[in-house]
């Protein structure tokens, strides 16, 4: 089994990760759904690709998960794979976050996933086999100072991988998590831009505080999430469930 046929949904798949796992998918065969809240980077895309169509979607709004999910479907048939990347990392003192700033972080890190795969679930079910997917990160499998929202989100994203892995165990489809390092990405660019600003550091000496996470030394490319992807897709990776699986250089 390969993705050849499959059609897969990548959540936040206008930019960044997203993007570069819907451009694997649709380069191996899948037809692919892009979604995100804004409308731009998802036609920019889906002019590239003519089996990648951009629907515009706020994860974090269940009703609309769920239209989006049933547009998604009337194009390209039932979502079997279903990509939940759409994320956000706010950064900001502890002492300093309010209960807003964490609700919004669980929101669309943590929320945004489960309304995804409650939605997706009826038509892997009756397809009996499928593949979940969160694009969670290295914050959800240990610490960070600043963004302590973000990785109680990220954290709590992995939980739920492992714990909808043993649920589904018998019925065809996995779920796992993809927890990458610091990428080179808008979302990574953003964190630099921070550190520059509340820092006044040079840009070299924030990217090298954030690269020096990595034993690597260098930031992790987007398409290496993305071969990832297709692994957990392929057939020799059934047996590959509930994992939460580290792409940082040797971060841990
Ligand atoms: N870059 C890194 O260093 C890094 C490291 C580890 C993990 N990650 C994770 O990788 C994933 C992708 O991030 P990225 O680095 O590729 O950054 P990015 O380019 O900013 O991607 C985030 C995507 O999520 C979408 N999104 C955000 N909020 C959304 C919402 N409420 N509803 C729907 N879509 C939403 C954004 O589109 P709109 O703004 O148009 O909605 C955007 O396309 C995230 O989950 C992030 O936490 C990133």
């Amino acid at each position: 089994m390969s993705v050849a046929g499959h059609h897969a949904v990548v959540t936040g798949g206008g930019t960044g990760v997203g993007a570069a796992i819907a451009r694997a998918l649709v380069g191996a065969g899948a037809r692919v759904t892009v979604t995100g809240r804004r409308a731009a980077p998802l036609d920019e895309i889906a002019a590239a690709h003519d089996e990648i169509a951009g629907i515009p979607c706020d994860v974090t709004d269940p009703d609309a998960v769920a239209a989006m999910l049933e547009a998604a479907a009337r194009r390209f048939g039932p979502a079997t794979i279903l990509v939940a990347n759409a994320g956000a990392a706010d950064s900001k003192p502890f002492a300093k976050i309010t209960a807003g700033d964490l609700r919004a972080m669980m929101e669309v890190n943590l929320t945004g996933v489960f309304n995804l795969w409650q939605a997706g679930l009826p038509a892997m079910t009756e397809a009996g086999w499928g593949r979940m997917i969160a694009v969670a990160s290295m914050a959800g499998l240990r610490g960070y100072p600043y963004v302590s929202g973000y990785v109680a989100a990220k954290h709590a994203a992995v939980g739920l991988t492992r714990a909808l892995s043993q649920e589904l165990a018998r019925t065809g489809i996995t779920v796992n998590a993809l927890c990458p390092g610091f990428t080179d990405t808008p979302l990574l660019e953003r964190s630099i831009e921070t550190i520059m600003a509340t820092t006044g550091r040079s840009r070299g000496e924030a990217e090298k505080a954030l690269v020096a996470d990595n034993p690597q030394r260098r930031f992790i490319a987007p398409d290496e999430i993305a071969e990832a992807v297709l692994w957990l897709c392929s057939d020799g990776a059934r047996s590959v469930n509930g994992q939460a699986i580290a792409i940082s250089g040797g971060e841990t």
